[in-house]
């Protein structure tokens, strides 16, 4: 059997296409825009070009984007001034703060003091409570996570009822993915079991699994003997295993990407699986875009 590809560069047009024009027909009606402003601090080249592609998305769909860049040695105290600047900035709808800050910043002092209302990313305390409550409640879920479920929707997976087994339990995915999944509603319904490092027998379960989500961080954890036959797979891993000559420019050197799956195996078995890369990554800036207009949404009383 050859699964279903469940590729994330084709949903993330779909969706796109859609907040475009949701956001030229608000702009027609209303005269708004949702805004969305990025602060990154440093000279990450990773973090850099994550930014890069953020504004360019934003500008795709027709956002007032701000990219705010800092440098490294930016106090605490600054950064904390500037993010109140942002709260109060009637222009601003979705504040983002790139991960990782340096070393002499409090990470979770910079999340906390983003107005939840502004928290696009839904990293802040309020906003992963909202999630665990669930249906009305949530305002902003996790951009992964909500990628992860958008797919396993469009790819047509019964969810409800199903057994959800997520391997790995990290704050950004394991655990708000396995909290989505459980809640009443369309999308979710699930069983869910998390496994994780500590987990005695992590092959027992994931065989168990309808949806399998892997978010482990580790190049080829689940083998293909772990997967039922017709399954679901979601491989949330982006491993850097290798360099390459690029395709476009043979002088440079691009990374060798590999999931958390055994992708070429895993495919003869699952019933349908996200490729690496092209599956999950491109799902996170998108739900970035649907979160910042969101809450504009929220704040001109359309949902
Ligand atoms: N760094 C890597 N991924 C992310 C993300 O999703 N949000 C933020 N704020 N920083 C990141």
């Amino acid at each position: 059997m050859t699964a279903k590809l469940i590729k994330g560069t084709e949903i993330r047009e779909e969706i796109l296409e859609e907040i475009t024009g949701e956001v030229a027909e608000i702009k027609e009606k209303q005269g708004k825009v949702p805004g969305l402003v990025t602060i990154l601090v440093g000279e990450n080249p990773a973090s850099q070009s994550y930014v890069t592609l953020k504004i360019k998305t934003a500008h795709r769909v027709g956002f007032k984007e701000v990219q705010d860049t800092r440098s490294e040695d930016i106090s605490e105290q600054e950064l904390l001034s500037l993010i109140d600047q942002y709260n109060q900035d009637d222009s601003i709808h979705g504040i983002l703060v790139q991960l990782p800050l340096p070393k002499h910043i409090d990470e979770k002092k910079i999340l906390n003091a983003i107005d939840p209302d502004k928290d696009v990313d839904g990293f802040h305390p309020v906003n992963v409570g909202r999630l665990m409550i669930g249906g009305d409640e949530v305002k902003f879920p996790p951009c992964t996570p909500a990628g992860i479920q958008e797919m396993i929707v469009r790819a047509g997976v019964e969810t409800s009822g199903a057994e959800t087994v997520v391997v790995g339990r990290s704050n950004i995915v394991g655990k708000p993915i396995a909290n989505m999944m459980l809640q009443k509603g369309p999308g979710a319904n699930s069983t869910v079991t998390v496994v994780h490092t500590r987990t005695k027998d992590m092959e027992s379960h994931c065989k168990r699994a309808d949806i399998l989500i892997v978010a482990a961080g580790v190049p080829g954890l689940v083998k293909p003997e772990w997967i039922k036959p017709g399954a679901c797979v979601i491989d949330v891993g982006v491993n850097r295993v290798g360099e390459k000559p690029s395709k476009k420019d043979p002088n440079k050197m691009v990374a060798i990407l590999k999931g958390d799956v055994d992708f070429d195996a895993a495919k003869e078995i699952a019933g349908s699986i996200t490729p690496v890369p092209g599956g999950v990554g491109p799902m996170t800036i998108t739900m970035l875009m649907r979160n910042t207009l969101l809450s504009l949404k929220y704040r001109l009383g359309l949902v």
